[in-house]
C-alpha cells in the first residue's frame, strides 16, 4: 500500500489515486447485503459487561439489546424521547429486564438514557454522563441512523449546521466513539461495533458534499445515506488503523457491519412530496415486508460484531483475545467477513475522512486527538 508523500495536505477534490471499483464488485458486494440466510448464534456469558447502544428503541437495536440482556450484560439503552405512536424507550428496558430476568439474570441493570444525534450537544451529554460514571466500557454499538431526510430531496439541517443524515449516521457516533475511548480503554476487551451498510457499496466517496454543498441528494436523501455509510466505513478503518498505533489504544476492536435487508423501520421515508413520493413509499416498504429479514435476524450482525471469535481482537497485534480472532477495521455483511470498497483500505481516502470530520467536529481542539492524532503517520499495522 503506497503512501502519497503529500497525505496530509491533498486537496478534496483531488482525483484520488485508487481505480474506480467495477460495477461488477459493487454490485456484487451490495447484493449480498441481501442474504436471507436463517442464522443462529451460540450463546455468550456477558455477565459484568457494560453495553452502550444507540438507536435501540427501535428495530435491530432493540433486539440486539434484548439478547445482550438475555446474555447478562448491564446496558445503556441511547434512544430520543420518541413520539407515543413509536415503541417508547420504556418499553425496551422492561423487555431487556424480562429477558435477563429469564435466563436467570436477576441484578442486571438496563438504563434508558436520553440523546438526540441531531443535536451535538446531547451527543455530548451522553458521552459526559458515561464518563461520570467511571465504569469501563465493554462495547460501543453506534447503530442509530436515519434512512432519509426530514427535506425529502432538498438538504436539511440541524441546529449545528450540518447535513442531517451526515450528522445522525455519522458524525454523531465519531463525535461519541472519540469521547468514549478513555472508557473503552478500561475495559479488557474493549468493542465497537459501527451499524454501516451494504449500501455503502454504492455511495460517492466525493468530500466536498457531506453538507448538501454540491446537491446530489438522491430520492429523499438516499445518496447522503450510502456517502455517509461509506465514510463511516472508511472512518472506522482510519480509527482502527491508528488505535493499533497507541499503546492504550491497541486492544480496542472497531468493526463495521450489515445487518442484511432487514423489514424495520428504516424504510419509513421522511417523505415532503405528494401523491406519488407516497406510492414511491409504499413501495419501498411493501419490498421489504415481503423480501427483507426480520429485526431479530438484523441484530445478530451486531451481535456477532460484539461477541463473535472473527470479529474479535487479533491476540498477536492487540495483546487480548483469542487465536482466531481477525482485529477490526473490517466489514462483515451480516456475520460474514467481506471486502469493503477499496477506499477503507487507501489511505489517502482515509487521511481525507479523518481530516474531514476534524474540519466539522473540531476535534484536535477538543483534545479528541491528542492520542490518535490528525496526521497520517505512515506506521501502520493495518
Ligand atoms: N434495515 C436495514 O435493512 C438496514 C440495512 C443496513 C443498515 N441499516 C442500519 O441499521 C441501523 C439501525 O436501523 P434499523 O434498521 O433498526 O431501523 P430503525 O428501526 O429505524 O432504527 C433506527 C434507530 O435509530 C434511531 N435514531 C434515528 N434518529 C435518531 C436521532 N436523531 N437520535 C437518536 N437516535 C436516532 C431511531 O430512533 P427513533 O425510533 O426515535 O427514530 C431508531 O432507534 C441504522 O444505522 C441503519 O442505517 C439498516
Amino acid at each position: 500500500m503506497s503512501v502519497p508523500a503529500n497525505i496530509n495536505d491533498i486537496p478534496y477534490d483531488a482525483p484520488l489515486s485508487i481505480p474506480r471499483a467495477s460495477r461488477s464488485f459493487i454490485l456484487t458486494q451490495n447484493r449480498k447485503g441481501a442474504d436471507r440466510t436463517h442464522i443462529t448464534l451460540p450463546p455468550v456469558d456477558l455477565r459484568n459487561k457494560w453495553i452502550l447502544i444507540s438507536g435501540s428503541n427501535n428495530g435491530i437495536g432493540r433486539e440486539a439489546a434484548i439478547q445482550f440482556a438475555a446474555w447478562g450484560a448491564n446496558l445503556v439503552l441511547a434512544a430520543r424521547k420518541p413520539p407515543p405512536t413509536e415503541t417508547s424507550p420504556e418499553q425496551v428496558v422492561d423487555e431487556c429486564l424480562a429477558a435477563a430476568r429469564k435466563a436467570g439474570h436477576e441484578d442486571v441493570s438496563v438504563e434508558w438514557w436520553e440523546v438526540d444525534y441531531t443535536k451535538l450537544s446531547s451527543v455530548e451529554e451522553l458521552a459526559q454522563r458515561w464518563l461520570d460514571t467511571g465504569r469501563a466500557l465493554d462495547v460501543l454499538c453506534n447503530n442509530a441512523g436515519i434512512g432519509s431526510s426530514p427535506g425529502g430531496g432538498s438538504v436539511w439541517k440541524t441546529e449545528d449546521g450540518f447535513e442531517i443524515i451526515h450528522q445522525v449516521n455519522l458524525l454523531a457516533h465519531v463525535l461519541l466513539t472519540l469521547r468514549l475511548l478513555p472508557s473503552l480503554a478500561k475495559a479488557a476487551e474493549p468493542r465497537v461495533v459501527c451499524t454501516t451498510s451494504c449500501f455503502h457499496f454504492l455511495g460517492t466517496f466525493d468530500l466536498r458534499n457531506t453538507n448538501g454543498e454540491l446537491g446530489k441528494t438522491g430520492s429523499e436523501g438516499v445518496n447522503y445515506y450510502q456517502n455517509n455509510k461509506l465514510w463511516f466505513q472508511v472512518w472506522l478503518t482510519e480509527l482502527q488503523r491508528r488505535l493499533l498505533l497507541s499503546k492504550e489504544y491497541q486492544h480496542i476492536t472497531v468493526n463495521g457491519v450489515h445487518p442484511g435487508y432487514v423489514n424495520s423501520g428504516i424504510w419509513n421515508l421522511n417523505t415532503v412530496g405528494g401523491w406519488f413520493t407516497r406510492i414511491k413509499t409504499w413501495v419501498v416498504k411493501m419490498m421489504a415486508y415481503y423480501f427483507g429479514i426480520n429485526e431479530q435476524q438484523g441484530s445478530l450482525a451486531i451481535l456477532h460484531g460484539a461477541t463473535g471469535l472473527k470479529s474479535g481482537p487479533d491476540p498477536e497485534l492487540q495483546g487480548v483475545g483469542e487465536k482466531g480472532g481477525l482485529g477490526g477495521g473490517r466489514y462483515f455483511s451480516r456475520t460474514t467477513e467481506l471486502e469493503a470498497m477499496p477506499h477503507a483500505r487507501d489511505p489517502d481516502c482515509r487521511q481525507r475522512v479523518w481530516r474531514k470530520v476534524n474540519d466539522e467536529l473540531k476535534l484536535e481542539d477538543k483534545g479528541l486527538l491528542n492520542v490518535l492524532g490528525l496526521k497520517y503517520e505512515e506506521r501502520s499495522k493495518l
